[in-house]
């Protein structure tokens, strides 16, 4: 994968495909500018160069039609006010006013494109509208690794009509933390996994049993394992069809001598949003009428002891219902637990990212990916259409 820095820039059109798929409030307020502020690397050196950034973006799931709610206007608000840069966000996507806009883009400006979903020819990878949005730009920078397992025009369909095209610094960045984390990382290698549903990362956990020293298994997700060995858990939410693929990975984990690591104790309630009534209970002794809604402090304890000697730490999804006080503890002590861990740590997810953001810890890891769907796609082994339309 070529680098943006490989590429003579000046005083060219430099079509840039970011990530700015930000959370927005009711208001529509930027509630999380983190990939915004990862963003702007790439961008400050195009504009160093004397490069000419025309930026796209989605923002939200997109209807394939125009829709105020789904404008990228706060997001150039918020980069002029992060760039301290004009910004000039451009009525459209894609057309002959789009198109003369980036023609006549001054020196120190940055065009950003209205969102892209905002035509159904971006998620159907439609041949006439990335040729409309390759005529936006003279070479081509991808630097939208959060987006990079779709294979949307933007990603895959326009990269592939330029000559000249790269990976910005952010792509970069994302693609050598995932070499060192999971393509060849420093061993021992422990997997730390939480959230709700074993359904959601099944794939993961198969590609991981492949890859890891040990796996630590916290969120609901690790009550299907605990319930597949035969423990009750009460209300808590259970995918009990799952019970034979997770004692298969159960196997498949002792047959490869990758150990596995599950709560030894919970935090209990009546449900996610229950206050003041939470308590630690032993694991095989959650009370018929509550669910598990976080891993106790011995648990914490255990999975701290688990990760003292691994030299890399991969790290996604909650211990719990964090977003509630009373079920927040599992999390945060595993935010602790690898804040001083001496191994490398790479995290990735949108709830873990949050959690360690309300810590105020983030400079202690080495590596936050802004990737959700797409650093998932890793986990799997799965290779990411983004990557390849760069390669
Ligand atoms: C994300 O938030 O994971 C990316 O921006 C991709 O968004 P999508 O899941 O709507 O394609």
């Amino acid at each position: 994968m070529k680098s943006i820095t490989e590429i003579n820039l000046a005083q060219k059109r430099v079509l840039i495909r970011a990530d700015l798929n930000v959370p927005l409030n009711e208001a529509l307020e930027i509630t999380d500018d983190n990939r915004i502020t990862q963003f702007l690397p790439t961008l400050r050196y195009v504009l160093e160069q004397g490069g000419r950034p025309i930026v796209m973006s989605h923002l939200g799931e997109g209807g394939g039609k125009p829709d105020k709610t789904t404008s990228l206007r706060p997001i150039a608000e918020r980069m002029k006010k992060l760039l301290n840069a004009d910004v000039v966000l451009a009525p459209d996507c894609i057309g002959s006013q789009v198109e003369d806009m980036s023609r006549h883009l001054e020196p120190g400006r940055v065009l950003l494109l209205e969102n892209l979903r905002h035509h159904s020819g971006e998620k159907d990878n439609d041949p006439e509208f990335c040729k409309a949005l390759a005529r936006l730009g003279d070479v081509f920078i991808g630097d939208a690794f959060a987006t990079a397992h779709r294979k949307h025009a933007s990603m895959v369909g326009v990269p592939k009509l330029f000559k000249e095209k790269a990976a910005g610094l952010l792509m970069q960045k994302e693609r050598d933390y995932y070499e060192k984390s999971l393509l060849k990382p420093k061993k021992p290698l422990c997997v730390v996994l939480g959230g709700a549903k074993v359904s959601s990362k099944l794939g993961a956990l198969q590609h991981l049993v492949t890859l890891a020293d040990k796996i630590i298994i916290g969120g609901a997700m690790a009550n299907t394992f605990l319930g597949a060995q035969g423990l009750q858990l009460g209300r808590s939410l259970v995918e009990r069809e799952l019970f034979p693929k997770a004692l298969e990975l159960l196997g498949a984990m002792a047959r490869r001598d990758c150990k596995l690591y599950l709560p030894v104790d919970l935090v209990v309630g009546t449900s996610p949003n229950s206050k003041g009534i939470a308590r630690a209970v032993p694991a095989a002794e959650v009370p018929a009428d509550m669910m598990a809604l976080d891993i106790g402090p011995a648990s914490s304890i255990l999975f701290r002891e688990a990760l003292h000697t691994a030299e890399t730490i991969v790290w996604n999804g909650p211990m719990g219902a964090f977003e509630n006080e009373d079920f927040s503890k599992g999390t945060f002590d595993m935010i602790e637990t690898l804040a001083s861990a001496h191994g490398m740590t790479v995290v990735g997810g949108g709830d873990t990212d949050a959690a360690i953001h309300k810590m105020e810890l983030a400079h202690k890891f080495d590596f936050i990916s802004t990737g959700g769907g797409a650093f998932l796609a890793l986990l799997e082994g799965k290779g990411l259409p983004g990557f390849d339309a760069l390669e």
